[in-house]
């Protein structure tokens, strides 16, 4: 049995190694299965929301595309593309409004979280759960790949997609938000959670200096030279872990000994990461010189994503009445 297995992106600032290993990482692997049928695109009308820079706004999404291809999304296998390429969002969103009570809408932790932080309150940051509903009930998909935060919209295209189906008749699957559970929370520079909001991250694709230096600045407790360090409390180590050094019982032994200060622990690690991105950085520089291909690849999902969605679209219509 096929899985439809959809994800996006808002493409609103540089991707770093918390979404590499909570979310771009996960998505990667489903796409190695034959069985699953994926979905991938740049939510970028989401990002409108909070972005009112046109030169901006086309850099975060011309980015966040190059960074998935370079990562290892493969547009034969995964069809991948620009919501704003598909009108059939827009217009299925309104159709999902006029279905969606107001006390459903206020409940949403994440406007009023984001409302609470002093961002502007506009109708389209309110709404834009029933735009995210849209964006997966075109698809039919079955399960959504999201951190923690973006549950409560899953749960809330779940309902409404039950909603409509009562109200006029079977139209939608319903989808399931899937949280990775075995990825735990990717500390920052400073130990609490890597986040774009918290200027703490290592990007991926930082350029050598800058990776260099944010990784000898990765917070650790003060100790002297030749001190036994603990390598499960240390926030160097979990990354040493998650990029899989090779070395890694050797590198313990030598925390437990005192054999190793965070210094040099810092200057591995930041070997081992420039390395495991090596590849990945040589395609993306590849497809930054050769945009035009790019933005064929992504025409040529923005066709196919568009007859998907205006078939269910058309079934839609015909069921309202419209
Ligand atoms: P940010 O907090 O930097 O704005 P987003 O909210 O855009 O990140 O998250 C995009 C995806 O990356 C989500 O699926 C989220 O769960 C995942 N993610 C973000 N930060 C981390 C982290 N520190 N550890 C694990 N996963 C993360
Ligand atoms: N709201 C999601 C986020 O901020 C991005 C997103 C938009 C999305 N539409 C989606 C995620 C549909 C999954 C499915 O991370």
């Amino acid at each position: 049995m096929m899985t439809k297995i959809l994800t996006g992106i808002q493409a609103s600032g540089e991707l770093h190694i918390g979404n590499y290993f909570g979310a771009i990482k996960p998505m990667l692997d489903y796409q190695k299965d034959e069985k699953n049928e994926m979905f991938f695109f740049i939510a970028d009308q989401h990002a409108l929301t909070s972005l009112k820079d046109p030169a901006k706004f086309r850099e975060y999404s011309k980015n966040a595309i190059l960074d998935w291809l370079a990562l290892g999304l493969n547009p034969a296998k995964s069809l991948f593309y620009r919501q704003s390429d598909v009108p059939a969002h827009t217009e299925l969103f309104w159709y999902l409004l006029c279905l969606a009570p107001m006390g459903m809408m206020e409940r949403a932790h994440s406007f009023k979280d984001k409302k609470a932080k002093g961002l502007e309150a506009n109708a389209g940051l309110f709404t834009y759960p029933m735009l995210m509903a849209a964006d997966i009930l075109l698809y039919s998909a079955e399960k959504v790949p999201v951190g923690k935060d973006q549950k409560q919209h899953v749960e809330m295209a779940r309902d409404i997609a039950q909603k409509f189906n009562h109200t006029f008749g079977e139209t939608f699957v319903l989808p399931e938000a899937d949280i990775q559970k075995n990825v735990q929370t990717i500390p920052g520079l400073d130990g609490q959670k890597m986040s774009k909001s918290y200027g703490n991250t290592i990007p991926i694709f930082a350029e050598e200096k800058v990776l260099r230096k944010k990784i000898m600045s990765i917070k650790t407790e003060s100790k002297s030279l030749g001190e036994p360090l603990n390598p499960d409390t240390c926030n160097v180590f979990v990354f040493h872990k998650l990029f899989e050094n090779p070395n890694l019982e050797n590198l313990r032994e030598k925390y437990l000994t005192g054999k190793i200060g965070y210094g040099d622990s810092k200057k591995q690690l930041f070997e081992l990461v420039w390395e495991y991105f090596a590849e990945a950085r040589v395609r993306r520089e590849k497809f930054a010189e050769n945009w035009g291909e790019v933005e064929n690849i992504m025409q040529e999902g923005a066709q196919k994503a568009r007859e998907i969605s205006q078939a269910k679209l058309d079934e839609v219509r015909e069921k309202i009445g419209v």
